[in-house]
């Protein structure tokens, strides 16, 4: 596949905008809880019998490990989201002949790292780019205490797991609460002769002691330690996997901040070690309240209405981080709509999540206009109102979803977010729910803007990169040229504002694209190529572009541009006000001489005889219009790559663009 098409097809695919005005009405739900649904596989497979689960989670995260359950000899087999599991009893693994491959998830790697460290048979996990860098000595240094012999480099994935004969119960003081590594060392325990126990710091979630216990195990819960006897014989279940409350909370999120909610989410896990979510919403005075609470296969379920309400920041109690801790994302979303200042300290742990998420989220909230601080362990977030703009979830599941919602709830905002590709490890049916909500769903064409100053190349460079990738290509300079030139032909002055305005409201041009020839365009009837590009009426050009309602009325123009497979837009202003969401912003520089010299080389091969030095005064005449009108001046974007170009040439800059396309467009 070439470049080209990558870059349109990752791009249309990856890049999403979601915008709502509707009334969110009605009862829905949200799919299987993903943690419950990956144990569901692991324990069913090392039972005696059948188990059967229904509510089943199909997302990436929790096939990886069904499919490795499958490649260590299990036979499994899934209908939707029902699964029918055939144990092969504790001690009935068989080796993989491959690697086996968790994806992105940190869940399967973990947990299964426990399972595999037992084994008298050798594999190896391996993860993602994203999974192979977060943390793995924290489940290989207990493990490795319980006799375990893993190998891998920097405690990252690859892992790989040498046979052992046997495995040794420990007492373990974990220095972090995460249930992740509770659990590795649970179902380590679980092979030990006697009984292993875990002590964390703060409770974390407790889906694994709670399954076992229901598969038989001998479990013992005494404050935060939780004991396991080893050895025991688990008897295959029935399992109803409840809805996920992490997926449940970017819909309590959207619900709260939307001016006109009242929906319920029905048969959602709320297990304590689990509910921190709820606990924040509702102490920053959001209307959750939870209906026809009842107790399914030892998981507390309820139905959650949720109403529009007022949220007001809050600091958030360090006793609510443990139960809360995949939702932060959404949070900082809620407190970004909430009125006054929230506080998040004593979450550093965000930062080894499958993004860095207090650095993802903090920064897509700044560059929507958020005022807010990140801490090294947190953030503070002031409420305000969301700008537009294009903020990357850098592949993290959640952080996307979170900034898709924070779109979806501005309305009269333009909120793209790049880097969803993730979202499929814990939630496939995200679009599907967004949609039937009567969201839109909208992949934007993607535009790149080649942006600068005059006589900087912008023009041919924008005209190889709109051939290159087979884009369509607007030349907005030409657009303020035909406005110039339809002035001067109809004899209004650049002082009359009044006149000017209306012949921008009535420009009768067509750009007509041509194989042979390039862009023609066409004025009242007429080609005005060749007229377009004299000084004159560059000149005339500056001097209307500066009036705001001639900018206003030229702007949908631009926009009409925005046409798949995607669009390169060159001028002053693509990538600040008509294209602002852009995925690739580029400025152009050069020193006004070297502009010059090349206006003046281009001038004299169309056999048109002017000084340099008069060329170098109109250019630094003109930069200084454009860069000091009021309206749309001549800056780079905030997060626009700059180039200088005195000192490069054209296949340079061409180059040096197409590297950039390649490390920010194809993801
Ligand atoms: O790029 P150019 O020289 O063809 O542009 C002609 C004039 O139009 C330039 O002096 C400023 C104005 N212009 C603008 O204000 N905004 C744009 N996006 C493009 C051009």
């Amino acid at each position: 596949m070439s470049w080209t098409k990558f870059v349109a097809e990752i791009d249309a695919k990856d890049v999403f905008r979601l915008n709502t005005t509707t009334q969110l009405n009605g009862r829905f739900t949200v799919p299987g809880d993903k943690s419950i649904s990956h144990r569901s596989i692991i324990f069913g497979a090392l039972a005696e019998g059948e188990t059967r689960v229904s509510g089943f989670l199909r997302s990436e995260d929790c096939l990886a490990t069904l499919q490795i359950m499958q490649d260590l000899g299990v036979d499994i087999t899934a209908a939707g989201d029902e699964v029918l599991i055939s144990g092969v009893g504790l001690h009935g693994l068989k080796a993989s002949a491959g690697e086996l491959d968790c994806g992105n998830a940190g869940t399967a790697m973990r947990l299964l790292s426990g399972l595999l460290a037992a084994q008298n048979f050798s594999s190896t996990l391996v993860g993602d780019e994203s999974l192979s860098i977060r943390p793995m000595g924290r489940v290989i240094r207990p493990l490795t205490t319980m006799g375990a012999n893993i190998t891998s480099d920097n405690d990252t994935a690859p892992l790989r797991f040498n046979p052992v004969n046997a495995i040794h119960a420990i007492n373990y003081n974990s220095p972090i609460a995460s249930a992740q590594v509770k659990s590795a060392v649970l179902i380590a325990g679980l092979y030990a002769d006697g009984k292993t126990n875990v002590t964390e710091p703060k409770k974390s979630r407790d889906h694994t002691e709670t399954m076992l216990a229901g598969f038989g195990a001998e479990v013992e819960v005494e404050g935060l330690t939780v004991g396991v006897k080893g050895q025991p014989q688990l008897q295959g279940q029935n399992i109803q996997v409840p809805a996920d409350i992490s997926s449940a909370a970017f819909f309590m999120v959207l619900g709260l901040c939307h001016p006109k909610a009242d929906f319920i989410i029905e048969n959602v896990s709320i297990n304590p070690t689990r509910d921190g979510v709820i606990k924040i919403l509702q102490a920053m005075g959001g209307k959750l309240t939870l209906e026809n609470v009842r107790d399914q296969a030892g998981e507390p379920v309820a139905d959650i209405r949720v109403q529009s309400s007022e949220l007001k920041g809050i600091e958030i109690p360090h006793d609510l981080i443990p139960s809360a801790i995949d939702e932060f994302p959404i949070i900082f979303i809620a407190a970004a709509f909430a009125s006054g200042q929230t506080k998040l300290t004593g979450a550093e742990e965000l930062r080894h999540k499958e993004s860095d998420r207090i650095k993802v989220m903090l920064d897509g909230l700044n560059l929507l206009g958020i005022d807010c601080e990140e801490l090294a362990d947190g953030a503070i977030i002031k409420g305000g109102t969301l700008g537009s703009g294009m903020v990357d979830g850098h592949g993290d599941h959640r952080c996307a979803m979170s900034f898709l919602l924070a779109g979806a709830l501005s309305s009269g905002q333009e909120i793209s977010v790049r880097g969803c590709h993730n979202i499929g490890t814990s939630f496939p049916e995200f679009f599907d729910l967004v949609t039937a909500l009567g969201i839109a769903v909208k992949q934007p064409v993607p535009v790149i803007t080649v942006d600068g100053p005059s006589g900087v190349g912008k023009g041919t460079i924008s005209a190889l990169l709109a051939k290159e990738l087979d884009w369509h290509l607007l030349d907005s300079g030409a657009i303020y040229r035909s406005l110039a030139l339809k002035a001067m032909k109809s004899t209004v002055k650049a002082t009359d504002e009044e006149r000017l305005i209306e012949l921008a409201e009535h420009l009768d041009l067509t750009f007509s694209v041509d194989g042979k020839t390039g862009t023609n365009i066409i004025l009242d009837g007429t080609p005005v190529n060749a007229e377009l590009r004299s000084e004159a009426c560059g000149e005339m050009a500056s001097k209307v572009a500066p009036i705001p309602a001639v900018r206003a009325a030229l702007m949908q123009r631009q926009k009409d541009f925005q046409q798949t497979p995607g669009l390169i837009a060159d001028g002053r202003d693509m990538g600040t006000v008509v294209f602002k969401s852009a995925p690739l912003k580029v400025f152009l520089t050069a020193n006004p001489k070297e502009r010059a010299k090349r206006r003046h080389k281009q001038l004299q091969e169309q056999g048109v005889d002017v000084k340099i030095r008069d060329l170098l005064e109109d250019i630094e005449a003109r930069d200084y219009r454009d860069s000091s009108r009021k309206v749309a001046p001549l800056v780079p974007a905030s997060d626009a790559h700059v180039i200088d170009t005195s000192e490069l040439s054209i296949d340079e800059v061409f180059a040096k663009i197409i590297g950039l396309i390649e490390q920010h467009i194809k993801i």
